[in-house]
């Protein structure tokens, strides 16, 4: 789930609450959306423990949520007594500002609706399977559910800065494209990631994307693509680095952005931890 103030949206906005909530409506799944959903899950449970961090896999795999669509409240029962979060069923996205005020409450907002079997590998809104099977597992890690939390209250306060477009910079090369350095080598943490057949081997073992160490100011002056592979991945070292070198205050951050042009997704810049040079720049000084 991202927060987008777009109208021309999926799902029903026709039956919710004011902040956006619905009822999951769980009988109303059919046994095909089901069915549907044991693929998706068996694809990508198949890909994870190679590609995946230790904290989504051990959380998946004590959640067992692959027979079925899963109900959110079977979930809440679980995921309130480990980091009090509360997931809510919402249409599908959700304008900024409201999206910002679920997550600073803990509240994380899942779509209820399924994609069509034609979408299997491939679609732009996220639907119940990347909200639920990309988000919800690394709900269940304490350092990532404060991280989520604070970035909602910096998404309100980025909102009365006119600072919308940095922030959702952020989430989207950490929450839903993040990698991280690990052990076992680098691995991902992002949802947008985790719920991609293609793009969980791609970010680990392609050689054409940059992977560039983790740099705040860097990420939310970079501009990024929606509906292809990413050209950059940015690595955390830990969630602690994470948590950190977000906490400051960003309202200078703001102000010294604001005006720059933003860096092209696939841009390598001088001061740049780089990891991986991507293949398309491999020729270049
Ligand atoms: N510290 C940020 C601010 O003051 C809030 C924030 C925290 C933003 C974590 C993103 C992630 O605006
Ligand atoms: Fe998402």
């Amino acid at each position: 789930m991202t927060g987008k103030t777009d109208h021309d949206l999926r799902g029903d906005y026709g039956h919710m609450r004011a902040d956006y909530t619905v009822d999951q409506d769980w009988p109303a799944y059919t046994p095909e959306e089901h069915a549907l959903w044991r693929r998706l899950y068996a694809r990508q449970a198949a890909l994870v423990p190679r590609y995946a961090c230790r904290e989504f896999n051990e959380a998946l795999a004590a959640l067992d949520f692959g027979g079925a669509i899963p109900r959110f409240e079977v979930v809440n029962a679980r995921l309130g007594p480990a980091t009090r979060w509360t997931l809510v069923a919402v249409p599908g996205l959700l304008p900024d500002k409201v999206f910002f005020e679920h997550l600073a409450n803990r509240r994380f907002p899942v779509t209820v609706w399924l994609r069509a079997p034609e979408e299997f590998d491939y679609i732009v809104e996220p639907d119940v399977f990347h909200d639920f099977f990309g988000h919800v597992p690394m709900l269940f890690d304490p350092v990532f559910a404060d991280y989520l939390q604070a970035y909602g209250r910096g998404g309100i306060k980025a909102h009365e800065l006119g600072a919308i477009e940095m922030i959702a910079r952020l989430y989207w090369y950490t929450v839903e494209f993040g990698l991280i350095e690990t052990p076992q080598g680098t691995r991902t943490y992002g949802a947008g990631i985790l719920s991609s057949g293609g793009e969980l081997p791609h970010c680990i073992e392609s050689d054409e994307p940059n992977r560039i160490g983790f740099d705040l100011l860097r990420i939310m002056r970079t501009g990024y693509k929606i509906d292809t592979f990413q050209e950059t991945y940015f690595v955390i070292r830990d969630f602690r680095e994470l948590f950190e070198a977000t906490s400051p205050d960003f309202t200078p951050y703001y102000a010294q952005l604001a005006g720059q042009e933003p860096h092209a997704p696939g841009a390598i810049l001088a001061a740049d931890r780089v990891l991986h040079r991507g293949r398309a720049l491999a020729g270049k000084p």
